[in-house]
């Protein structure tokens, strides 16, 4: 008998093959194991997304939620809460576009590469992508040097899972509540004294009269802060390992660098790190001859959705000249991720440097550590070698 367990080991290391199984044989599957349902076919899940007022986010949207999120940020609230929401931030987003940011993005890179000049081999995960977001997100929200390691290992560990019981432990719950207590800290600091960032534009944010109170604020920093480190650091770790993996791919990058962004967008579609997140139902759906419960809980399998013959031709073929239109690497509809421009600079930019720096490499491993998460994909550690 079939079974999908979005909590597994096996599932971290590799969802794909049972991904396939799902969309031909299960689309809409009822999995024990996650106590949920699984859309795995694209259509299936672009027409949900944009269908708030059936599959809503107000319980929710991890695959395993943390307490006090639920209802309360913007993407685990539905409209007219989550657009008003969505808009005072946007509009803090607007308030400066992203080249103030661009010269402190290389330079980082630089700085980082930099320390590698002796050095055969490096993990790319410690000692590049994550030490490279947190240095962008901390100059994007103007949060204060020197926090930089501490904040990365709790916004790290918050997303994680127990890896055995896959559920938030308590190390998880104390890493979102020390997260939240930093906001509310760093908060204060800028309504005290207001800077350029966006931490304060969020605090000065007025659209008719209207702003967001001191709990949005701080849940909004919250969520940038766990959005922004964990999705970018993931998938710039996720887009080394195609690198790594598809040499051929990677000398063509090297040899013509405009090719970057397209091959970006290709590795967002075949192996994105924001694999799975979860809606809740608000009326009975029957889909695929199956029907799902008012108030059951459902997944987007925006990993399988990538890979979905029927929307992606040779769908398991990493070709990044294929200019993937409509794939689900930012999610889409109501909640389509709002980082998706800093999160294509960052990756450009660190890959530009990286091969420029380091042009040939490859991956020293064979079998990664795969982040405990049902949600998020991303290998803890990827040693690569240079040459
Ligand atoms: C490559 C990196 C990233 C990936 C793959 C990614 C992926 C996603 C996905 C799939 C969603 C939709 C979640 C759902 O369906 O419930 C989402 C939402 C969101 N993301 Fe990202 N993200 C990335 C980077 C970022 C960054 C850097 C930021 C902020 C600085 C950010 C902020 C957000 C926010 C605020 C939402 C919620 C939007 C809403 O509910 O209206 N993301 N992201």
């Amino acid at each position: 008998m079939f079974r999908f367990d979005p909590y597994s080991p096996a599932i971290d290391a590799d969802p794909f093959s049972a991904y396939k199984i799902l969309r031909d044989e299960h689309p809409c599957f009822w999995s024990e194991e996650a106590g949920m349902w699984i859309l795995s076919r694209h259509a299936d899940i672009l027409r949900a997304l944009y269908d708030w007022e059936t599959y809503s986010s107000a319980r929710g949207n991890l695959m395993t939620e943390l307490p006090n999120r639920a209802g309360n940020t913007l993407g685990t609230s539905d409209p007219p809460r989550h657009d008003r929401l969505r808009n005072l931030v946007q509009f803090a987003f607007a308030k400066r576009n992203l080249d103030y940011i661009e010269d402190h993005i290389r330079t980082t890179a630089r700085g980082l590469l930099d320390g590698f000049k002796g050095v055969s081999e490096f993990d790319f995960v410690e000692d590049y992508s994550a030490k490279l977001t947190v240095k962008v997100l901390f100059r994007l929200l103007g949060l204060p040097e020197g926090d930089h390691d501490r904040v990365r290992d709790y916004a790290v560990k918050m997303v994680q899972s127990d890896p055995i019981t896959r559920q938030k432990g308590p190390e998880h719950i104390a890493a979102f509540e020390w997260v939240r207590a930093y906001a509310a800290d760093v908060i204060a600091l800028r309504r005290a004294n207001p800077g350029d960032d966006l931490i304060s534009q969020f605090a000065l944010a007025e659209i008719d009269g209207d702003r967001l109170d001191e709990n949005e604020v701080l849940l909004t920093v919250t969520t940038l802060i766990m959005a922004g480190i964990e999705s970018l650091g993931g998938f710039m770790s996720m887009f080394a390992y195609n690198m790594a993996n598809f040499p051929d791919a990677r000398r063509a990058l090297v040899a013509d660098r405009s090719l970057i962004p397209d091959a970006i967008e290709e590795s967002l579609r075949f192996n994105t790190s924001a694999q799975r997140f979860r809606r809740n139902l608000q009326v009975d759906v029957e889909l695929h001859g199956k029907t799902m419960k008012k108030g059951d809980f459902v997944c987007m399998a925006y990993g399988a959705g990538n890979r979905d013959e029927r929307a992606f031709e040779n769908s398991d073929i990493y070709d990044i000249g294929r200019k993937p239109k409509g794939h689900l690497g930012f999610g889409g509809g109501t909640h389509a991720c709002l980082g998706t421009a800093i999160a294509r600079l960052t990756t450009k930019l660190a890959f530009e440097e990286l091969f420029t720096a380091i042009p040939e490499f490859t991956q020293v491993d064979r079998l990664l550590p795969w982040m405990p998460s049902s949600t998020f994909r991303s290998p803890l550690r990827l040693v690569l070698a240079k040459g």
